[in-house]
């Protein structure tokens, strides 16, 4: 895993945006796996600014989104489709034709994972996946003890997400219980991860899934397995590694290695 420590959350995230951007740069129909949360809005926004200023075209970037509430129809202010929409899809150049989310309101949610599946792989697959931790280290929306086998599928979230989603809605009854979500295989399957934690609240999860075990108590951990996956982070969200010292000297400011 390539640990990048920057020193603040807008370098982390201009640095998870050069990578999101030179991905886009070198394959212009490149396939990307999009995050939503607090964490991603400050990356959307310096993509949507790059983009403005000429510097990137997501033209002809094909994307999936990681998950959407079960329940919630694409038009619901609190649906992931409205967040994409209001945070990125409107504000760049991508043709909403070729830009994907899980449909909350299918008559059948099982059905609706298994064909979101089933057009990841028509697509060719993912080639750079966006993630952010939840503080109990999901990733999407695969909770502590989500099979590391997992599929796109119906996943029940916990308490303590639904009590961190619950500031978007009126209350925490009307938090969504249920979400369509890729799989932690999903994931695993995409060609390249780029996980974005910033942060002291996350310092945590993080330090749980860069150096705890391999564990479904934390599937984020899953990420070990992954030959070409990207932390980045700013100092706080880094706070509870014990091998900070080496990823500094691995990566020195957040370069991909020494040599750079
Ligand atoms: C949402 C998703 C979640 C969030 C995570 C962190 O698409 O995949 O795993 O990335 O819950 O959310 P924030 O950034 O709001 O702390």
């Amino acid at each position: 895993m390539k640990v990048l420590i920057l020193p603040d959350e807008q370098a982390a995230v201009d640095r998870a945006a050069d990578i999101v951007a030179r991905t886009v740069r070198d394959a212009p129909d490149a396939v990307l796996g999009l995050a939503t949360g607090g964490t991603m809005l400050p990356l959307y926004e310096t993509l949507a600014q790059r983009h403005a200023a000429g510097d990137v075209s997501f033209a002809r970037t094909v994307s999936f989104n990681l998950d959407e509430y079960i329940g919630l129809p694409p038009e619901h202010p609190c649906s992931y489709h409205s967040y994409m929409r209001e945070a990125f899809f409107d504000r760049v150049d991508i043709d909403p034709s070729r830009t994907h989310l899980p449909r909350g309101d299918a008559p059948d949610p099982q059905a609706a994972a298994r064909d979101y599946e089933a057009a990841i792989e028509r697509a060719g697959g993912i080639d750079l996946q966006l993630l952010g931790i939840g503080r109990n280290g999901h990733i999407g929306f695969n909770e502590p003890t989500a099979s590391l086998g997992s599929r796109t599928r119906i996943k029940t979230l916990t308490d303590s997400t639904r009590q961190a989603n619950r500031r978007y809605f009126d209350s925490f009854d009307e938090t969504p219980r249920y979400a369509i979500t890729m799989g932690v295989a999903t994931i695993l399957a995409s060609r390249a991860c780029l996980l974005l934690a910033t942060g002291a609240a996350k310092a945590d999860a993080v330090a749980r899934m860069v150096e705890g075990p391999l564990s479904a108590a934390c599937p984020a951990s899953a990420l070990q397995l992954h030959a070409k996956a990207t932390v980045v982070l700013d100092r706080e969200a880094a706070g509870a590694l014990e091998l900070v010292g080496y990823y500094e000297t691995v990566h020195p400011e957040g370069r991909d290695t020494v040599f750079d």
